[in-house]
């Protein structure tokens, strides 16, 4: 079996996470420390970044190196991923989008979409070939079962988790035979930093140490699309087989 076609790794050996302040990406890196991997850490903000670095090389990573930067800055995004060799990549930076906002200015409806769908899109890209260069590798992305179908309430970030979810089903088709794994994750609701100003959660919450948890399992086990928890595949099957005539009355 040639290199190229050879089966994806998923042992954490370098591991490149997108967006390595979110809860989840954290509750990732912590286990990946764990497991001694080399780790490259990418994020906007350079003391939130050193502070989750420092953590990491406390429980055990290889090494640890940090890239500060705009993670929707096309320039950035190339040269990172023209260093990196990784063997895991994850993306989990995300903006959830005010769809109120986004009728009164033109300008962030443009970012929104911008970093949710087209940054995202271009790491993925990106690292996808650094794996390939690198002998091959899994990268996932962290899209959101609220690109299933799209809501008046969050419009904006539904349109760009759905063209998120698409661009890596093309890609996992096209990275298929080049040893490089595509893996979409579609969690649901999640008790983190970007939810908190939601009051009232209820029994389809989770934390992100459970989401972490799933994406690990989901690597071992080279899923394609995995929804976490698992039970958001049935909420989304019945969502999407609602009327439209109906669902566009339904206010959520
Ligand atoms: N929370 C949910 O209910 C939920 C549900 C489904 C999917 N997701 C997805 O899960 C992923 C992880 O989210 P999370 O729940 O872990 O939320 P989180 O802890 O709030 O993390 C959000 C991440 O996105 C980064 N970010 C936000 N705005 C940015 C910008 N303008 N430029 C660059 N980076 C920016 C943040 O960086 P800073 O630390 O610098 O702010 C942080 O690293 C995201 O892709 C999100 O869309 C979340």
């Amino acid at each position: 079996m040639s290199q190229s076609q050879a089966a994806p790794l998923t042992a954490p050996r370098d591991v490149v996470v997108v967006g390595a302040t979110s809860a989840v990406a954290q509750a990732a890196i912590r286990h990946w420390a764990h497991q001694r991997a080399r780790l490259v850490l990418v994020g906007r903000n350079r003391d939130a970044l050193e502070r989750v670095a420092a953590d990491a090389r406390l429980r055990g990573a290889a090494s640890v190196d940090t890239q500060v930067g705009d993670l929707a800055d096309t320039a950035f995004i190339e040269t990172v991923c023209a260093i990196a060799s990784p063997t895991i990549a994850l993306i989990a930076h995300g903006s959830l989008s005010d769809s109120a906002r986004s009728e009164a200015s033109a300008q962030y409806l443009e970012y929104e979409l911008t970093l949710n769908f087209v940054s995202a899109a271009q790491w993925v890209q990106q690292l996808a070939l650094a794996c390939e260069r690198a002998g091959g590798g899994t990268v996932v992305a962290i899209s959101s079962v609220a690109g299933d179908r799209g809501r008046g309430s969050n419009h904006v970030y539904g349109a760009a988790k759905a063209g998120l979810s698409a661009f890596c089903s093309g890609l996992r088709a096209r990275m298929a035979t080049r040893g490089v794994h595509i893996m979409t994750v579609l969690p649901g609701f999640i008790d983190s930093p970007m939810t908190a100003h939601i009051a009232n959660k209820g029994a389809l919450w989770t934390t992100p140490e459970t989401i972490a948890q799933g994406i690990i399992r989901a690597i071992t086990r080279q899923r394609d699309v995995v929804y976490l928890p698992g039970f958001w595949r049935l909420i989304m099957l019945i969502i999407k087989h609602v009327p439209e005539r109906i669902f566009k009355r339904l206010k959520f």
